[in-house]
């Protein structure tokens, strides 16, 4: 099977927006206004949730009226999330056609299919103009993706001269390859790591010029540590990716943060910047 198709098999799931909402109106009531804010625990599909884009929004700091990649936009929580923030235009575009479904169904439940829209495509092959957008981002994607000079070059031919690219993933650590499944692959198949020092050059390789480039593993930690305590304590959030992903999402979750801790991933958030 194709590497695409392995990625898609992954993520797949039935009437998500209903699954998303029905787990949102029966923790807030039926009544509950569906907003960016009020889905945030369900749709921000990366460790750290919304504070994690949060984090990525502070980097890329769009203006208000920019237009906006989101590159792997997976149910469009951060699009939506960061469109209504900054005040900007996203385009979000995803492997995923049950994801991409999902994301235009909870964007039209928000009232936001004029500042956001959604798009089925490949990050490797984009179904976009050149020189198209001021800023693009991408949150845990490259992750699956096994031609990274592709996804890179991709970015760069889309956004217009002096446009930047924000980038928040996990990578390869130096202890050697983290155990399966973890969220974004149930085996290796599917999970393409490149060291930090991979990254920067493949960015470079690929045209960008590097703004920042953080190494943000012991947040990471810290945030996995405060997750452990409170389930120790009982106190299990009933809103979150589980409703998504469902009970497999535990075992994911608890190899990720053991490879955090034993340093076989890495956590980066970057900042390039196409020339011109
Ligand atoms: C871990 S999810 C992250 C989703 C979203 N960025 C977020 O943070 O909420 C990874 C997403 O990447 C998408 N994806 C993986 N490979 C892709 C590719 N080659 N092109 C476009 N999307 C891809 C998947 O469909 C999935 O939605």
């Amino acid at each position: 099977m194709a590497i695409p198709d392995s990625v898609v098999r992954h993520y797949a799931r039935d009437a998500i927006a209903e699954r998303v909402l029905g787990a949102l109106r029966a923790e807030a009531g039926a009544e509950v206004a569906i907003t960016p804010d009020t889905l945030a625990p369900l749709d921000h599909f990366h460790s750290r949730g919304v504070d994690a884009t949060a984090d990525l929004l502070a980097l890329l700091a769009p203006r208000p009226g920019e237009l906006v990649l989101d590159i792997g936009c997976g149910i469009g929580g951060p699009a939506r999330w960061i469109a209504v923030r900054a005040g900007c235009h996203v385009t979000g575009v995803d492997l995923t056609p049950e994801f991409c479904a999902a994301a235009t169904a909870l964007t039209a439940a928000c009232g936001l299919d004029r500042q956001v829209r959604i798009l089925e495509g490949s990050a490797t092959d984009l179904p976009l103009p050149d020189a198209a957008f001021d800023r693009a981002y991408s949150q845990n994607v490259v992750m699956n993706v096994a031609d990274k000079a592709r996804f890179y070059a991709e970015a760069r031919r889309v956004l217009r001269a002096g446009g930047v690219l924000a980038l928040s993933n996990l990578a390869a650590g130096p202890a050697g390859p983290p155990r399966y499944p973890v969220p974004w692959a149930a085996s290796a198949e599917t999970s393409f790591l490149s060291t930090p020092e991979t990254t920067r050059a493949d960015l470079e390789a690929a045209g960008f010029e590097i703004l920042a480039f953080h190494d943000i593993t012991a947040a990471m930690h810290a945030f996995n540590e405060e997750m452990r305590e409170k389930a120790r304590s009982g106190a299990k959030p009933r809103l979150g990716m589980a409703v998504l992903v469902g009970d497999a999402l535990a075992e994911r979750r608890r190899n990720t943060a053991r490879a955090i801790a034993g340093g076989n991933l890495l956590a980066l958030e970057i900042l390039v910047r196409k020339p011109g």
